[in-house]
């Protein structure tokens, strides 16, 4: 199998290539990135030496046409992952222009060559979506696939066109176009700009925990290896032109989460000073979408995915990854992301 994966110096995109050259030996992958804030190729350096021959990383843009093109003149690619995006929902609420330039017209440039390398043929496409897409859902209920889209805001707006997009051109060209919609990931490698890392970072530096509003939002948290087994599920066995919606049937309001984090960092460090008394309370995000909950029937049955880790294991795997790792914490905390959490979180 060959594949174009993108955005793989990210989160997701990284535990991705590691998952699929751990599990696959047969697997090459070309890997692009543009190396925002977000994406990092540190988080690649753990790959082994065979490993690394299967794989080949290209730093540049999804919008640029003329290298997507050359990518895919030069490779006979079986199938694109496209899992890179601009990701984080609080600078989509700052300024949303680069979320639909990434999220959209990126999404459309990767569309435009897989149909023009592959429509016959059937270059795999799988965009990953994100559950967001759905809305916000009440205390009850969950998202199936069927659930319309009613995305609340600019980044889930943007993931959602984007969906819409990919679904046409399976419609109109009838390109082999699939979708996954997943639930919150945590894990290895996450920018500590979402919660759990960010939450991590400040107790281990005694610094105020920032809550959102009264904490009580309900995320479903999926460990990210998890996620990855199932992209690679849905790309290999999905039905061309489905959604197949990802979660953990692991529902948590943030506030429990947080707890969580600072017990087991105060029982791994035997840190007195990491408690309940650093959580704040502080101006909720605006938009702030209050649950969301995934019903996964359809690729448990489908293609037998099941969540595999459960949230108490991830979670103090995730801890420990953190402690082992300071230092990448650190070095990715760039200027430009303190930048981003002055303005952010100053004066809430
Ligand atoms: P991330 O922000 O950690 O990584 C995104 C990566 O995309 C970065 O490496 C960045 O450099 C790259 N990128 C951004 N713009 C690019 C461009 N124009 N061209 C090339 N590369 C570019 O994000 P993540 O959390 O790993 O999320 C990956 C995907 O999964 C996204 O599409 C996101 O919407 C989706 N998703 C994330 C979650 C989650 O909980 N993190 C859940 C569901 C879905
Ligand atoms: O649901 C999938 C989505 O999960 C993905 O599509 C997004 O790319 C990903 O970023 C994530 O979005 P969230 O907004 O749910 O993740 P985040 O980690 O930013 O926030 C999780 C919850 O915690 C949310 O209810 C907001 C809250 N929060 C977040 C931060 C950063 C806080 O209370 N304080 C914070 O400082």
């Amino acid at each position: 199998m060959k594949l174009l994966v993108t955005g793989v110096a990210g989160f997701i995109g990284s535990n991705f290539v590691y998952h699929l050259l751990e599990t696959d030996p047969g697997a090459r992958l070309v890997g692009l990135d543009k190396l925002t804030y977000a994406g990092n190729y540190e988080n690649l350096e753990a790959l082994p030496a065979e490993a690394r021959e299967r794989f080949r990383f290209v730093k540049g843009d999804i919008n640029d046409r003329a290298l997507v093109e050359r990518l895919f003149s030069e490779h006979a690619f079986d199938g694109v992952v496209n899992f890179a995006a601009e990701s984080h929902v609080d600078r989509a609420i700052e300024d949303s222009q680069i979320f639909l330039e990434t999220n959209v017209l990126g999404t459309q440039n990767l569309l435009d060559a897989a149909r023009r390398h592959g429509a016959g043929t059937g270059v795999r496409f799988l965009q990953i979506s994100t559950d967001e897409v759905y809305g916000e859902l009440g205390p009850s209920g969950m998202f199936t696939e069927e659930t319309p889209l009613a995305p609340r805001n600019p980044y889930s707006a943007s993931k959602a066109a984007a969906d819409h997009l990919a679904l046409a051109f399976h419609h109109t060209y009838g390109m082999p176009v699939l979708i996954t919609r997943c639930s919150n990931n945590y894990g290895p490698y996450q920018f500590p700009e979402k919660l759990i890392p960010l939450m991590i970072r400040n107790a281990l530096r005694h610094e105020p925990l920032p809550v959102y509003g009264d904490g009580k939002h309900v995320r479903d948290w999926l460990y990210v290896r998890d996620h990855c087994r199932a992209v690679e599920m849905v790309l290999r066995s999905g039905t061309p032109g489905r959604v197949y919606n990802v979660g953990g049937n692991n529902e948590r309001e943030n506030l429990f989460v947080v707890r969580k984090l600072l017990s087991v960092l105060r029982e791994r460090t035997g840190d007195p000073e990491i408690g309940e008394g650093l959580i704040r309370h502080i101006e909720d995000r605006p938009g702030h979408d209050r649950r969301y909950a995934i019903d996964a029937t359809r690729i448990r049955t489908e293609l037998g995915w099941e969540p595999e880790t459960p949230f108490e294991v991830g979670i103090e795997r995730t801890i420990d990854w953190y402690l082992a790792h300071r230092d990448w914490t650190e070095r990715v905390v760039s200027g430009e992301y303190l930048r981003f959490y002055e303005q952010n979180y100053s004066g809430r």
